[in-house]
């Protein structure tokens, strides 16, 4: 099989595609497969532990991660239950160079699907449980920089926008 797949472009905030709440997915075929591939392929060229689909533009209910050499995927995922808190600082690939730290449930379990449409329980704790709740934000258009205070956020949206070289 061919492994020669477009390498997506990541969208880097303060693109609005970010802020937009993704659809649920609802066939489940061979392009979605091949979109799962792409996902994992533009994570890996970005160094990423996960990424979501409106990362790249795409406003579906999907998600990738990786983390300690296995590999997760998250279609229409959904939190079914939740346990503690972990605070630790928290980067994201649309926010190259950007890190704060963010408050988040300790233990995780969630609904998902499959490529197959298959429903999957999965439970995270720790690190991996952070990465499942950054991802599904990102689903609905929730961002990292939303958990901070207006100060810290706007203080990082200055940053950025110097990065950028203003508001073209
Ligand atoms: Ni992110």
């Amino acid at each position: 099989m061919s492994d020669l797949l477009e390498v997506l472009e990541v969208r880097k905030y303060p693109d609005p595609v970010l802020k937009k709440i993704s659809q649920p997915v609802e066939v489940f075929d061979e392009e979605l497969e091949k979109f799962i591939k792409q996902l994992f392929e533009a994570m890996r060229v970005h160094d990423g532990v996960g990424l979501a689909a409106p990362q790249v533009g795409v406003l579906k209910k999907v998600a990738v991660i990786e983390y300690e050499d296995k590999s997760y995927v998250l279609i229409n995922p959904k939190i079914i239950d939740r346990k503690g808190l972990q605070t630790s600082e928290e980067g994201c690939i649309s926010f190259p160079g950007i890190f704060a730290e963010v408050t988040r449930s300790d233990w995780v379990k969630v609904e998902t699907q499959d490529t197959k449409g298959n429903v999957k329980i999965l439970e995270a704790q720790g690190y991996l449980a952070k990465a499942f709740q950054h991802e599904m934000d990102h689903l609905n258009g929730k961002l990292f920089i939303d958990y901070l205070s207006s100060i810290k956020r706007n203080a990082i949206k200055k940053k950025i926008s110097k990065h950028t070289g203003g508001h073209f």
